[in-house]
Formats: C-alpha cells, structure tokens, sequence
C-alpha cells in the first residue's frame, strides 16, 4: 500500500472512530447531572478503544455498512465494556482507572455497580436496534464474559489445570468481547 493510500485509510478509520466517539457520549447521558457524570467517569478518561476499533477494521470487508450501524455496534461493544470495568473495579477494589480514580474510589461500590448496570442497559437498547442476531451475539458473549469473570473468582477446580484455566477465563472474560467485537459481518453473528 502507498503511503497516500494508508494514509487516506487512516483518515477514514480516523473519521469512524470519532463518530463513535460522540455517541458514546450521548449513550452515556442519563436522566440526572450525577448518573451523566458518573456514567461518562471511565468513558472520558480514555482508554484504547480498543473493540471500537476492530469494528470498524472489520468493517471493511465484505459488503458496505452504513455508518449509523457502524457506529451503533461499536457503541455496544465499548458500552458493554466499561460497564464490566465499573462491576470489576469493584471486585477488584481497585483505586484507579484509565489514569483517572475509579469509580468505586469517587462514589463507593454500590453507585459503581449501578453506574455499570446502567451502561450495560444502554448497550442492550442499542443493540436492539442492530436485529435479533446481534441480540444474541451480545448476549451469548456477555455470558461467557460473566461466566470467565465467576471462573477467575472461584479458581481452579480441584484437579484442573491451573493454565488451561487460566487460558480459558482469560478467552471468556476478555477474548469474549474481542472476537464479538470482529464478528461484524450478519453471517457471523448466529
Ligand atoms: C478486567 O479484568 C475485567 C473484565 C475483562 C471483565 C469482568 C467482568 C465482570 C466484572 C462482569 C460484568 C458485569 C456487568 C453486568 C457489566 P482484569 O481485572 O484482569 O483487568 P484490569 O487490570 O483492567 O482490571
Ligand atoms: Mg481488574
């Protein structure tokens, strides 16, 4: 690829990435200045955006996407993201996130939790309006997320192998969301 080319393929990723940008922000507007606020705390204090990222990557292959689709999927991966960071800076008691003091630090653990659930219930609404087979990729992975989350916690069962366990919660809590995150194209998604 010419430089000219992976540079205007830069500009148009570039362009994706800050639609999604904006929207995340509106998703995370709620009905009061608090829950706004605490619901954007992880959001505006950075991140890689990482699945946000691969969304629109993979969206480059195969047929055309419109952008308000784009954007939505995108939405949903990283909504679905921070709010698992709120619920796992709880458990982990974590003091900081993304550079910033967590969320559990600012408000104490309940108002964390809830804040999580809250983006999760918006990255459910948007999911919704992607079709049923982007429901079910969402739901599928969220339970692999949350059953590789309870995995962690409970460790190795007795007589496992302390590194397939390992490899497993990291494929579930972790790897879940990554691959859903790619998984963009509608013959993927059952
Ligand atoms: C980071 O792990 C956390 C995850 C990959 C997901 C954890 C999932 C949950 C707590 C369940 C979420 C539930 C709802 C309802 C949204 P880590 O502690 O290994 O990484 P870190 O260093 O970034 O904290
Ligand atoms: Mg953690």
């Amino acid at each position: 690829m010419s430089y000219s080319a992976s540079s205007e393929f830069t500009d148009l990723v570039s362009a994706k990435l800050a639609l999604i940008e904006d929207e995340l922000g509106r998703q995370a507007g709620a009905d009061t200045p608090f829950v706004t606020e605490a619901a954007n705390h992880i959001i505006s204090a950075g991140g890689k955006r990482f699945r946000p990222l691969l969304v629109v990557l993979c969206s480059q292959f195969g047929d055309a996407v419109n952008d308000a689709d784009l954007v939505r999927a995108a939405v949903v991966m990283e909504l679905t993201h921070v709010a698992s960071l709120y619920h796992d800076d709880v458990m982990d008691e974590a003091s900081r996130r993304r550079g910033a003091p967590s969320a559990n630090l600012r408000w104490g653990n309940s108002v964390a939790i809830m804040v999580g659930d809250y983006l999760f219930s918006k990255a459910s609404l948007a999911v919704a309006e992607l079709g049923v087979d982007f429901v079910k990729l969402q739901a599928r992975t969220f339970s692999r997320l949350v059953q590789g989350q309870i995995a962690e916690t409970r460790g190795p069962s007795q007589g496992q192998d302390p590194l397939a366990h390992y490899l497993k919660v990291v494929a579930d809590k972790t790897g879940s969301l990554i691959a859903a995150s790619r998984r963009s194209r509608s013959e993927e998604r059952r």
